[in-house]
């Protein structure tokens, strides 16, 4: 069977199709081979003396790992030099991180989440990387804040690796979604997923159920109506899961199908999960696979970004469960 690697699949839609550029296949290509060199460092966890706390807070005021700030450094370092970013963003950072001067600078914008699921990493449970790339609007030479603030139906590629049992990276370039995993020995991505489709129906749902005192009475009534099984309103059985990594929960959605949520609720007023790192990058990927993805009463992606490190509700996954879930808000609603 012809092996596809990643650079061969992103060389073929650029000459088929038209839906890369050079400068864009740069970008995808650099930031995979970032995710190859966090996954190692990931790998050796205690030999490498990178486990545990950083000792600082990021700009939301959460306690940093070690692995958040190295998985940041790695991801500037190799996205800075391309020549193909006007800028990036990320969870680890307060402000956008400018192209230092020596460089030339392009028509991309980065943003990220270095390390996904950071409560994770000491226990060697599956983390990740998620990104997104938007446009830098025409005319702004030193992007601010201001220039990162586009819905995310404005992004032109999305992604995330799985550091997990093998390493994957999940990728789209609003063109379907595609799966690699990364071959160690040759140190290459090679597709294994050539076209991720998610499933329309589930009988799986992911949600904190910690959280349950504090939810909304449409998450609420819909985990009841799951919860009461096969002679409940559903007439079929529920399974739970919940890793607490986004990465890992969306990757078994997309494998399998099932509903993600992490709502609005009493406690987490503007959400949990991040708009243009977390919700954007992966409603594209749900959306490409087929799926839907919400925040309640709105499609997450028509929502107009006002803050770079802005939360959102999450509800994703399976198009009519999710639905379904937005017909109980908007019921609520009225
Ligand atoms: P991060 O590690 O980047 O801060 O993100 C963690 C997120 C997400 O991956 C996960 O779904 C959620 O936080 C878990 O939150 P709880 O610990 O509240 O379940
Ligand atoms: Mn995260
Ligand atoms: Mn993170």
């Amino acid at each position: 069977m012809r092996r596809v690697t990643l650079t061969q699949y992103l060389v073929e839609q650029q000459r088929t199709k038209g839906v890369v550029s050079a400068e864009l296949r740069l970008l995808i290509e650099v930031v995979a081979r970032a995710c190859k060199s966090i996954s190692h460092a990931i790998s050796k966890g205690a030999l490498a003396g990178i486990l545990g706390g950083a000792g600082t807070d990021n700009v939301q005021g959460e306690a940093q790992k070690k692995l958040d700030v190295i998985a940041n450094e790695v991801l500037l370092e190799a996205n800075e030099w391309g020549g193909y970013l006007a800028a990036m963003a990320s969870e680890e950072m307060d402000d956008p991180q400018q192209i230092p001067n020596r460089f030339p600078k392009g028509e991309f914008l980065l943003t990220y989440d270095p390390l996904d699921g950071s409560s994770n990493i000491d226990v060697n449970v599956s983390v990740g990387t998620i990104f997104s790339v938007l446009r830098c609007p025409e005319g702004v030479t030193n992007p601010d804040e201001k220039a990162f603030l586009q819905p995310g139906s404005k992004q032109v590629a999305a992604g995330f690796a799985v550091y997990g049992p093998s390493t994957i990276l999940v990728l789209t370039i609003g063109n379907g979604v595609v799966g690699f995993t990364l071959d160690r020995d040759l140190g290459s991505w090679v597709m294994t997923e050539p076209k991720i489709e998610i499933p329309g129906d589930t009988q799986e749902f992911a949600i904190n159920m910690s959280n349950m005192r504090n939810w909304p009475a449409p998450v609420k009534r819909y985990i009841d109506e799951c919860l009461a099984g096969k002679t409940g309103p559903r007439g079929k059985d529920f399974n739970m899961r919940w890793v607490a990594s986004m990465v890992a929960d969306v990757y078994r959605i997309l494998s399998r199908g099932g509903v993600f949520m992490y709502p609005t609720d009493a406690k987490h007023v503007e959400g949990r999960l991040r708009l243009l790192y977390e919700a954007n990058p992966m409603s594209f990927i749900v959306e490409q696979a087929g799926g839907a993805a919400i925040n309640g009463l709105q499609r997450i992606m028509d929502v107009q970004p006002t803050k770079l490190h802005q939360r959102q509700g999450v509800i994703l996954g399976s198009k009519n469960e999710v639905e379904l879930i937005g017909r109980y808000y908007a019921e609520n609603k009225q």
